[in-house]
């Protein structure tokens, strides 16, 4: 079962043009199915998918990307659409640019490269490494990690260090719950996540020219993984993750920017201390442990007040606001009371 749990936390899919594909997708749900009003299946939002968008990528189609027991379970159950909330209007940015654009440095660092070289990537049997402060530790397989639980949708605003954004319909499950489950004991303050090492299928990672020292490594502090907002994605748009955009396994993270939602996660590891990661390894002076939206607290090298949100119309890019804590603040803000944040960015 698919449940729509939030009601202030996220996007409304009711108050979001939504992208033509997955609205028709909600229609169908609601007009065939003879099921209460917001509540669907997505067997139905997949096969309405790739029928009517001719515009889904090759990568998209990898089924190498997509194990067999996840499609089923998003094909079997049912989902609740979202209700109302007081945040504004916004569209959804289409799958075609959420498919194609994307960060994920394994691949290379052009934006077109995960999609282009992704097409083969493999992710099932996969599994996650738990270790350091808890009582569960081993290797677990996705399956058994995630099979228990239900998949909510969050539509969430995701904003990239680089000032440019989207709006994305997630599915996933709440971060606290797969980490409650694996019972950190009282030293873990913080979870540390680590990426894949596969230079096979990570062509950066056999380059002798990458600047990132692999695997790419995230942290959060206890309070934050464990705020409901935090979630495990393993879909969008109503189907299995891309391969591009992480799969089988990421980070979600919606009020900080978006280099914290680390893709292909192999590992969790509960931690006593603050974890390193990867950009603010890289540049300290850009890119902190914190890392939360914060259109008050400019990148050296360029301001965070605004960002261009996709899709561009044309040659004029959308430009809007960039919000504390990317529109979350009264969610999150409490998380960080007393703390100087253009100190701890
Ligand atoms: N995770 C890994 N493993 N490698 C990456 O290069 N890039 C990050 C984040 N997660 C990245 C990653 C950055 S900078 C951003 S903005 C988001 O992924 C982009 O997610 P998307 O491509 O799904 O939009």
């Amino acid at each position: 079962m698919l449940i729509r749990t939030k009601s202030s936390l996220d996007i409304p899919s009711s108050e979001i043009t939504p992208e033509a594909v997955y609205h028709s997708r909600r229609s169908f749900m609601g007009l065939g199915l003879g099921i209460p009003a917001g509540v669907s299946l997505l067997s139905s939002a997949a096969t309405v998918h790739g029928q009517n968008s001719t515009a889904r990528t090759a990568a998209d189609l990898n089924l190498a990307a997509k194990p067999r027991w996840l499609q089923q379970k998003l094909q079997g159950e049912p989902v609740v659409a979202a209700s109302g909330s007081s945040l504004a209007k916004e569209s959804l940015t289409p799958f075609e640019d959420v498919s194609t654009y994307n960060n994920f440095y394994e691949f290379g660092t052009d934006k077109t490269d995960p999609s282009t070289r992704a097409e083969n990537f493999s992710v099932d049997p996969w599994s996650v490494e738990v270790t350091g402060e808890c009582v569960k530790q081993g290797k677990i397989a996705l399956e058994d990690l995630i099979k228990p639980h239900f998949l909510e949708e969050r539509v969430y605003r995701l904003r990239c260090v680089e000032a440019w954004s989207m709006v994305i319909p997630w599915i996933g499950v709440p971060l606290g719950e797969i980490l409650k489950k694996l019972e950190p004991n009282a030293d873990a303050k913080f979870v540390e996540f680590v990426t894949l090492v596969d230079p096979k299928q990570f062509p950066e990672q056999g380059s002798r020219f990458a600047t990132i020292d692999w695997p790419y490594r995230e942290g959060l502090r206890m309070d934050e993984a464990m705020h409901p907002l935090s979630i495990l994605a393993l879909g969008l748009y109503g189907d299995v993750l891309p391969a591009q955009n992480g799969a089988p396994l990421r980070l979600v993270v919606p009020w900080k920017y978006g280099f914290k939602s680390i893709k292909s996660i192999v590992r969790i590891n509960f931690r006593k201390d603050m974890p390193r990661t990867t950009w603010s390894d890289l540049q300290p002076s850009e890119y902190g442990f914190y890392a939360n939206v914060n259109p008050a607290v400019d990148h050296p090298r360029w301001s965070q007040a605004a960002e261009r949100r996709l899709p561009t119309a044309g040659l004029i890019p959308s430009r809007v606001p960039t919000l504390p804590f990317n529109g979350y603040a009264d969610d999150v803000a409490s998380l960080y009371a007393g703390m100087d944040l253009r100190r701890f960015y």
